[in-house]
């Protein structure tokens, strides 16, 4: 391949593109588990939640794609398997329940703002450490818009009443059912 003479170090490149293989593990992780719950949710806020989620899941799924090809524009290769999503990401899946629809947000909300911190700390590790920013910025806005659709979220479960001890209204329904 013919070198890439963008004014970056390979190491420099390669400490970004490891960045954005984070990423896009955590975006394709969090597409999964917002259509997962817009499949799955029941009760009262059924149509918008249902309607959030597909919104939210295109989204995402733009953002992949952006994430997925500006590794290649900086000369590297995009994880492409499940098996390394897995691996390279931090959203935990909770395979085998079904939350309620109050479980659900909360959970999606956790999720999105794990992702937040993580792209703060890869922001800054971008601009500082590799000197590139390009995808400092880039990542800025991806950022802006999980900030966003952690709002959009958040604003269904606050204000909900909470249980005896303070807590968060239950997130598990008793038996659990379906993956
Ligand atoms: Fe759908």
């Amino acid at each position: 391949m013919r070198p890439l003479n963008i004014g970056l170090t390979e190491e420099q490149r390669n400490g970004v593109i490891e960045l954005l293989n984070k990423d896009l593990s955590d975006a394709y992780l969090l597409v999964v588990k917002t259509k997962k719950y817009h499949w799955d949710v029941v009760g009262p806020q059924f149509r918008s939640l249902h309607e959030i989620w597909e919104e939210q899941y295109q989204q995402l799924t733009e953002n992949i794609d952006a994430i997925a090809e500006r590794v290649r524009a900086l000369g590297g290769y995009p994880i492409g398997t499940m098996e390394g999503f897995l691996k390279n990401g931090t959203i935990k899946e909770h395979g085998g329940d079904v939350p309620t629809a109050t479980g659900m947000v909360a959970r999606l909300v956790d999720d999105h703002e794990q992702v937040i911190r993580n792209l703060r700390e890869h922001i800054d590790r971008c601009s500082e450490e590799f000197h590139d920013e390009g995808t400092a910025d880039f990542l800025t806005g991806l950022m802006e818009g999980h900030e966003e659709m952690a709002w959009m979220l958040r604003s269904f479960i606050e204000g909900q009443a909470l249980e005896a001890d303070g807590s968060q209204p239950a997130t598990e329904r008793k038996t659990p059912v379906g993956v």
